[in-house]
């Protein structure tokens, strides 16, 4: 070194003092930066494009050619001990915080428990009501939310003037198009499009008119179910019956056909079972009757066939249909639906199992 500036003129001189002492200096200042902020000031002080180490490089070209390469040599050397200065600190400093981060973790705190999403209780049921049907023949199939008045309602017998579809409250989209009331209406379109046997259940959200409150909400969910082949009798509609509520309420649940009215079944029934509550001694759940409805059903009316192109004299079967939520509602307790339907967490995490 004392060769270079033994080899400088007297300016080239000067510039490497300088050099030294900006190198000293800025070594200095990065290695003393206390945080970032001061980091980033001796940085743009010491290697900044203003700074006087690039002022100096930039005037080498206005030196001497003999001071030339000996003070560009050391403005590189400067600047390379200066930016590994800079980087080292910048290093420590990052150790640094996140040492600070860590002491500042209150390890003795109580862990967060994960949170576990979970099957709505209805689709709970739903799922349950669908496997059990499913080991005794039956597919689970789907239909559209968004129907037509001839599958909704002509397709099963119940002619637009008639008073059934006046109860069914429908929220009408278009000219003939509706949200279906029921599931009902896939019946019509599976015979339409197979041929028996048939054995299907239905899980779908149906929409009516109605008041959303502790027993109706505007959409909600059934099954449907149908069986169609030669020689379905009721003795297996009501087997059939019995199996799925023995399955799902327990061996000792009774059930009780109550006979009712629909225009797509003939005869047609009200399905109760004994209240699962209290064993039919009677308690708020069965509001003391002993009994809960869970379905209404029948044999399927022939003119349904007729209206599907299915032989009527050959065929016959029995259908279905259920309130998965008002069965959810019995088996715990529920005593309100919209309960169901507002997705409060607090209140679905209890079904999360
Ligand atoms: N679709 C009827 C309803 O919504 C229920 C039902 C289905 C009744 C199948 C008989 C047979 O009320």
């Amino acid at each position: 070194m004392s060769n270079e500036s033994g080899a400088a003129t007297g300016a080239g001189r000067d510039l490497l003092e300088r050099l030294d002492r900006i190198r000293s200096e800025g070594v200095a200042a990065l290695e003393e930066a206390g945080d970032e902020e001061q980091l980033e000031e001796a940085r743009v002080e010491y290697l900044g494009r203003s700074g006087e180490l690039a002022t100096i490089t930039a005037g080498i070209g206005d030196l001497p050619p003999e001071d030339r390469p000996v003070v560009g040599r050391r403005a590189n050397r400067v600047k390379t001990r200066l930016q590994e200065a800079h980087e080292s600190r910048e290093r420590e400093l990052e150790r640094e915080a996140r040492k600070r981060e860590a002491e500042s973790r209150d390890l003795t705190l109580p862990g967060r428990a994960e949170w576990r999403g979970g099957t709505h209780p209805v689709t709970q049921v739903i799922d349950e009501i669908c496997d059990i049907f499913s080991e005794i023949g039956f597919s689970r199939v789907r239909g559209p939310e968004a129907e037509t008045e001839w599958y909704n309602f002509t397709a099963l017998n119940i002619p637009l003037d008639h008073p059934a579809a006046d109860m069914h409250d429908t929220f009408y989209l278009d000219e003939g198009v509706l949200l279906r009331t029921h599931t009902s209406p896939v019946q019509a379109r599976i015979m339409e499009e197979h041929e028996p046997p048939i054995r299907i259940v239905v899980p779908g959200l149906c929409y009516r008119r109605d008041a959303f409150d502790p027993s109706h909400a505007p959409a909600f969910e059934q099954i449907e179910g149908l069986a169609v082949d030669e020689g379905v009798d009721f003795v297996e509609f009501r087997s059939a019956i019995d199996f799925f509520v023995h399955r799902f309420f327990g061996e000792d649940t009774r059930t009780r056909f109550r006979p009712s009215y629909f225009p797509f079944t003939e005869p047609s029934a009200e399905v109760d079972v004994s209240c699962p509550m209290c064993d039919g001694a009677g308690c708020s759940t069965c509001k003391n009757s002993g009994w809960i409805e869970i379905m209404g059903a029948g044999m399927v009316d022939p003119a349904v066939f007729e209206a599907v192109g299915y032989d009527p004299e050959r065929y016959t079967g029995y259908a279905f249909g259920m309130g998965p939520a008002r069965i959810a509602m019995i088996r715990h307790r529920i005593p309100d639906m919209r309960l169901l339907y507002r997705g409060d967490v607090r209140f679905l995490e209890q079904f999360v199992r």
